[in-house]
């Protein structure tokens, strides 16, 4: 009989947001008069319509594919060269950031490409994760056999975990063992806590003492507020040397359902092969996105690339506006009911302290049940993100100010 991968097997319950997809569900089915009525700020997921200059653009590809002349089949695995040039420009070298074209590999998702990462990485990695931490870090460890079981909290053995809480401002401190590859993400999901130049300063120099690899996600860097806060790991000297960068146009963009992002690979970047030799790993990512993707479809990356014009970050910007007054929004009503607030300042996830005697997912279901608001629970990212819950920013105008009332009602 086929075997299968028995990895999948240690896996924990579902993925965070199907469960809570899941429990919504449910509570909408056994209360369809509640169900219009339920505002959701689970999921950081964008509400707000297509920049125009991304539609522009997206429907004038669709029209050259319509043609003889311009008509395109399959494009670069890599990416189109034009985005990948306004994106080495726009994000980086504009800002004073060495990056080169060819560095630069456009795909569907941050998501997908986090995960996929592990392709080009051998076995035996001592792998250092964060908690809380966006679950795709953990979960696709697990799937590539780089972890034991976990234990009754949920928590892997083999995975190095990096405790973050309010009093190292969610940041993790740096190991005292060696590891290998090193998740960060900041602006952080879920607590919205950024990383300043120095504490990122610290993670550059053990990486580069340790020859370990940082995966960065700055997914969310285009809600920085604070020009002190670095928006790419890039911005530290000699990172190029131990970090790969992932972007995506997703939040920044309104790209959740469009799909488009990248990563960055220096070329610079090196891993060690089985006889100890350092081999550079850029070829390695280009030959796994030859063989197994495609890239995106042309349309799209023209889409992305619009998001580069003056009219494309004029619309971008405007985005951004709109859901960081959201998370100020948010952010006072917490406060205001007394709770402990954190993020929300340069990231669209605020992190709230649960009030006492109540867990996270007793959170959850208070707030589904009586505020009719679905929140994200702390505890879905980790065993440090009990007694906290996540409320994104992502969502219209209206709906936040009905968000803001319900939770003072509520609590
Ligand atoms: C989240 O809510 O954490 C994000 O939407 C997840 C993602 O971007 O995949």
């Amino acid at each position: 009989m086929a075997k299968l991968n028995n990895n999948y097997l240690k896996l924990k319950a579902g993925y965070l947001f199907p469960e809570i997809g899941r429990r919504v569900k449910l509570f909408s089915d056994s209360n369809p008069e509640n169900a219009d009525n339920l505002i959701r700020c689970g999921i950081g997921d964008v509400t707000e319509p297509l920049p125009l200059a991304a539609r522009d653009a997206m429907k004038a590809a669709v029209d050259e594919l319509g043609h003889h002349e311009t008509f395109r089949g399959y494009g670069p695995e890599q990416g189109y060269d034009f985005l990948r040039a306004a994106i080495a420009d726009g994000d980086y070298r504009d800002n004073g950031i060495s990056v080169e074209d060819d560095e630069i590999f456009v795909s569907d998702g941050s998501k997908c490409d986090t995960g996929n990462i592990l392709d080009i990485f051998g076995n035996g990695n001592k792998i250092a994760i964060t908690d809380p931490v966006y679950p795709v870090y953990v979960d696709t460890n697990v799937m590539a056999g780089n972890t034991g079981e976990a234990n009754e909290s949920g928590a892997y053995e083999g995975i190095h975990y990096m405790p973050c809480h309010a009093e190292n401002g969610f940041v993790p401190e740096i190991p005292q063992e060696r590891v290998d590859l090193i998740y960060l993400c900041y602006p952080n999901n879920p607590t919205g806590a950024t990383a300043t130049r120095e504490q990122l300063e610290k993670w550059v120099s053990y990486a580069r003492e340790q020859g370990a690899i940082i995966l960065y996600d700055a997914a969310y860097q285009a809600f920085i507020q604070d020009q002190s806060v670095p928006r790419s790991i890039y911005e530290i000297d000699g990172a190029r040397e131990c970090a790969i960068e992932f972007r995506s146009f997703s939040k920044n963009g309104g790209f959740t359902g469009v799909r488009c992002a990248f990563t960055v690979v220096p070329k610079e970047l090196m891993a060690e092969d089985e006889n100890g030799e350092r081999r550079s790993l850029h070829p390695l990512w280009s030959r796994r996105q030859s063989t197994k993707f495609n890239s995106v479809s042309y349309p799209v990356q023209k889409a992305a690339e619009a998001l580069y014009s003056d009219a494309g970050k004029n619309e971008v910007k405007s985005l951004i506006t709109h859901y960081m007054e959201n998370a100020k929004k948010l952010r006072s009503a917490c406060s205001e009911i007394g709770l402990s607030v954190y993020g929300g300042e340069n990231a669209p996830y605020v992190w709230v302290a649960c009030p006492e005697s109540i867990d996270s997912w007793g959170m959850f279901d208070k707030m589904l049940n009586e505020a009719k608001v679905v929140i994200t629970p702390g505890a879905g990212f980790g065993e440090a993100g009990e007694g906290f819950f996540r409320i994104s920013a992502f969502n219209s105008k209206s709906n936040v100010d009905t968000v803001c009332e319900r939770l003072k009602a509520t609590l």
